[in-house]
């Protein structure tokens, strides 16, 4: 919430939504990804460009990333399938790899 906000609406122009994004909807590998990675650049959300940094949350274990995605897949009028943390855990051996 502190980047995002609580209600997933994010900050204009600075940080993305969360609400029915193809990021947060989509792909869950890739989704997982952002986390681990974190994610700069020019992105297109909801029709609206955003180029900002998003911090790597890797130090968050495969549990609470699992939990958080989770959450945020399932709020602010979202709605698709839960992450488990054995989808965590696979992404984040195929990026050591
Ligand atoms: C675990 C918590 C977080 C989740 C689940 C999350 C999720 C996401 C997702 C799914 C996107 C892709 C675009 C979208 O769908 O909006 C994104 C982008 C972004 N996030 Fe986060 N985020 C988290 C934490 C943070 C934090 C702590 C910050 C700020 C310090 C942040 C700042 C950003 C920024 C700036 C972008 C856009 C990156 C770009 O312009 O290339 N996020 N985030």
């Amino acid at each position: 919430m502190t980047c995002h906000q609580v209600d997933g609406a994010g900050a204009q122009n600075m940080i993305p939504p969360l609400i029915k994004t193809d990021y947060v909807l989509g792909d869950k590998a890739q989704l997982i990804k952002i986390l681990l990675n974190g994610m700069n650049g020019e992105i297109k959300v909801n029709g609206d460009m955003y180029s900002n940094e998003m911090p790597s949350q890797a130090f968050l274990t495969d549990k609470e990333i699992a939990a958080v995605l989770t959450y945020v897949r399932n709020s602010f009028g979202n709605k698709a399938s839960v992450v488990t943390s054995g989808e965590v855990k696979k992404t984040r051996a195929t990026i050591k790899k």
